[in-house]
C-alpha cells in the first residue's frame, strides 16, 4: 500500500500550534498537504507562529480573511471544495473548533472524504458560542474522533457517537516542548518572575459585550500585582469602537505575543486569567493557577482538579477569587497525544 495522503486544514493561531506537534511525525509516514484558510492573516497571529514552531509553510493559502461567521465559513467552503475534489486525500485532518475547522470538515464530508478531528468531544453546552456550534457539527461528520480526555469521550457517547472515537490526550501538551523558555521577555515587559498576572481576552462573548469587557478590565485592575495583557486585534478594535480604552489604565497592554514568549509569561506568572481554551490548558500543564473569564468551560477536568476556577466577567468576583487563591496549580499532564493521533490515523505502529 502506498503512503496515505492527508489534507490538513488550519486557519487560526491555536491550530498552528497543534499542527506543529502533529505535522512532523505525520510527514514521516504520510504525504501531507497543509492548507491555511487565511482566517488569521496578521503576521503576529499567523506567519510568526509557523516560523517559531518550525511548522512547514502552508502548501496552499486560501486567503479568506475576516468576515461574519457565515461569509467567512462560506468563502472557505467555496475555496476548499475544488481543492479537495482535485486532491482526493485519504483523510482531511482538522483541529479544534474554529470556522476553519468547520469548513474543512464540511467540505470533506460533502465529498465523501473521511474527516479526522483532533480535540473531539469538547462541550461547553453553550450554543451561543460560535465554537460550540462548530464542535458539535464537526464531531457529527467526523469518521475518526481524537478526544483529549475520557470526559470528552463521554460527551460524544451522550450524542450517540461511539464509532471511531479514541482518547489520545491533549496535543497541546506536546506543543509545549517545541519552544524554549524566553526569560528575557519578562525584563522587556518590566515584570519579575512571580510578580505579575497574565491575562488574555478574545472570546466574542466577552469582546462584543461592553458590560463584560468592562467588568473584566476592572477586575484585572483590582489585582495586587501588575497585569500583562497581550491584546487580540478583535479586542483592541472593540475597545476602541466602544471608547473604552481608559478602562485599561494601569494594565500593561502589549501586542499578541509569540508562542515561546507566551509560555514564558505563563510559567513565571502568579496566575493566568483568560477566556482562551489553549491558555487554560497551558497554565494547567505548567502548574500555574488559572481563573477562567467565562461562565462555563469545555475543559471541565481542569475545574474538577482545582487547577482552574470559573470567575465570569464580574470585577468583584474576579478580584475576590484571585485574592482567595481559589485556583491551585499542580504541574504534570502527559505527552504523546500527537504521536498517538498519527499512529492511529495512518494505521502504523512505528510512526
Ligand atoms: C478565532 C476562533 C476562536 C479562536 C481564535 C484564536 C472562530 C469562530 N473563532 O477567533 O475560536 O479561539 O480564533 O485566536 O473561528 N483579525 C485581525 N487579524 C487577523 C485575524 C483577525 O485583525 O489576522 C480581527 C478582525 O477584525 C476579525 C477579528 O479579529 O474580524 C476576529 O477574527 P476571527 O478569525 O473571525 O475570529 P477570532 O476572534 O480570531
Amino acid at each position: 500500500m502506498g503512503r496515505l495522503k492527508v489534507v490538513t486544514v488550519v486557519g487560526a493561531r491555536p491550530q498552528f500550534i497543534k499542527a506543529a506537534a502533529v505535522t512532523p511525525p505525520l510527514r514521516r509516514v504520510a504525504d501531507e498537504i497543509l492548507v491555511h484558510t487565511g482566517q488569521h492573516y496578521d503576521r503576529e497571529l499567523s506567519a510568526a507562529f509557523f516560523e517559531e514552531l518550525g511548522l512547514p509553510a502552508p502548501d496552499v493559502n486560501l486567503g479568506v480573511g475576516s468576515g461574519t461567521h457565515g461569509v467567512q465559513t462560506g468563502e472557505m467552503l467555496r475555496r476548499l471544495d475544488p481543492l479537495l475534489a482535485a486532491e482526493r486525500p485519504d483523510w482531511v485532518l482538522v483541529y479544534g473548533d474554529t470556522n476553519s475547522t468547520l469548513a474543512g470538515a464540511l467540505a470533506a464530508a460533502k465529498l465523501g472524504i473521511p474527516v479526522a478531528h483532533v480535540e473531539a468531544g469538547l462541550r461547553s453546552y453553550n450554543r451561543a458560542m460560535p465554537e460550540e456550534v462548530n464542535r458539535v457539527l464537526v464531531d457529527h461528520v467526523a469518521t475518526r474522533l481524537y478526544c483529549p480526555s475520557e470526559a470528552a469521550r463521554e460527551n460524544l457517547r451522550r450524542e450517540g457517537i461511539t464509532d471511531g472515537v479514541r482518547v489520545v490526550g491533549d496535543v497541546l501538551d506536546d506543543a509545549l516542548a517545541l519552544v524554549p523558555d524566553r526569560p528575557e521577555v519578562l525584563a522587556a515587559l518590566g515584570v519579575e518572575a512571580g510578580g505579575y498576572y497574565l491575562a488574555t481576552v478574545h472570546r466574542q462573548e466577552n469582546t462584543d459585550r461592553p458590560d463584560r469587557l468592562v467588568g473584566i478590565l476592572r477586575g484585572l485592575r483590582a489585582l495586587d500585582a501588575p497585569v500583562v495583557l497581550p491584546l487580540h486585534p478583535r479586542t483592541r478594535a472593540r475597545l476602541e469602537a466602544a471608547g473604552l480604552e481608559r478602562e485599561t489604565a494601569g494594565i500593561r497592554v502589549v501586542a499578541p505575543q509569540p508562542y515561546g514568549a507566551t509560555l514564558t509569561l505563563v510559567r513565571h506568572s502568579r496566575a493566568v486569567l483568560t477566556d482562551s481554551g489553549g491558555l487554560q490548558r497551558e497554565a494547567g500543564a505548567l502548574g500555574i493557577p488559572c481563573y477562567v473569564l467565562r461562565d462555563e468551560t469545555e475543559w471541565t477536568e481542569l475545574v474538577a482538579s482545582g487547577r482552574a476556577v470559573l470567575v465570569g466577567a464580574d470585577a468583584d468576583r474576579i478580584a475576590a477569587a484571585v485574592r482567595a487563591g481559589a485556583a491551585r496549580g499542580q504541574p504534570g499532564r502527559g505527552r504523546g497525544a500527537a504521536l498517538a493521533v498519527v499512529r492511529d490515523l495512518v494505521g502504523v505502529a512505528d510512526a
